[in-house]
């Protein structure tokens, strides 16, 4: 379903992706793994089309989409989910809810729909509706930020660390939406830190370092996490 090919970008003249490849199928539960720095967020922003390929080419269907704008892209149904958990602090959690639905505001029946299948995935959103998004906790506001992703209705959703700076418990918590939202039927590019969190939901994993992929694998297949670790911090390469 979506394909990145041997993606070159950066900011400027700086180049932080040296040749990036990933496939994510339809259906599927993908992870990007890699330490700070590495250009994970970059994979994300080229991929929804914040970040202007140097080379290579991300295809969604088979089709290439790196002309395609940002919000058309959102349209054909690919939603980032951004790192940092990033609300509208000063309005209220449903208001932010319907900011991800801007795009489609004169479909009232749809939104209230979608709304409630919202609240019915995140209860503690549903209780919180009135609040201010600013007054949520790390793992709300997680949810919240999750949420207005699915409010645009989409079919493949890429997450930007969602397990980042939260108790273990509510760690448990967004693994287990995540894996909610894939019985949906949405495909997923998750990007974590969070190694044992990404092995525990995701059916492959790619690890990026220094703007390349160092490792792949199935998960189930034997991971060795200490093998995952050389390739993670450093020494070996995937060539
Ligand atoms: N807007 C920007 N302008 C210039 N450089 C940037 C910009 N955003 C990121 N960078 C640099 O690009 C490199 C890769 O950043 P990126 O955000 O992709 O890393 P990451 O893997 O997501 O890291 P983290 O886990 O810390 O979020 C870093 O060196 C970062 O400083
Ligand atoms: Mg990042």
């Amino acid at each position: 379903m979506l394909k990145v090919d041997n993606l070159v970008a950066g900011y400027g003249r700086t180049r932080i992706l040296h040749g990036v490849n990933l496939h994510v199928p339809k259906g599927g539960l993908v992870a990007l793994l890699g330490g700070n720095g590495t250009g994970k967020s970059t994979t994300l922003k080229a991929i929804v089309g914040l970040v202007k390929p140097e080379e290579g080419q991300v295809l969604l269907d088979g089709q290439p989409i790196d002309a395609i704008p940002a919000e058309k892209r959102a349209a054909m149904g690919l939603s980032m989910v951004p790192q940092g958990k990033e609300v509208f602090a000063a309005m209220s959690v449903e208001e932010n809810l319907l900011m991800g639905a801007y795009h489609r505001r004169k479909d009232r029946a749809g939104i209230a729909a979608d709304l409630e299948s919202v609240y019915g995935r995140f209860k503690r959103l549903r209780e919180r509706r009135k609040v201010n998004a600013g007054m949520l906790s790390g793992g709300e506001r997680q949810m919240l930020s999750i949420g207005r992703s699915l409010m645009a209705r989409p079919t493949m959703l890429l997450l930007d660390e969602p397990s980042a700076a939260l108790a273990p418990r509510i760690v448990e918590e967004i693994a287990e939406a995540i894996l909610g939202l894939r019985e949906l039927g949405l495909t997923l590019l998750l990007v974590e830190q969070n190694v044992g969190m990404a092995l525990d939901i995701a059916d492959y994993i790619y690890v990026i370092r220094g703007g390349r992929i160092a490792y792949e694998r199935t998960v189930g297949d034997g991971i060795a996490m200490e093998e995952l670790q050389e390739f993670y911090l450093g020494g070996k390469d995937h060539e």
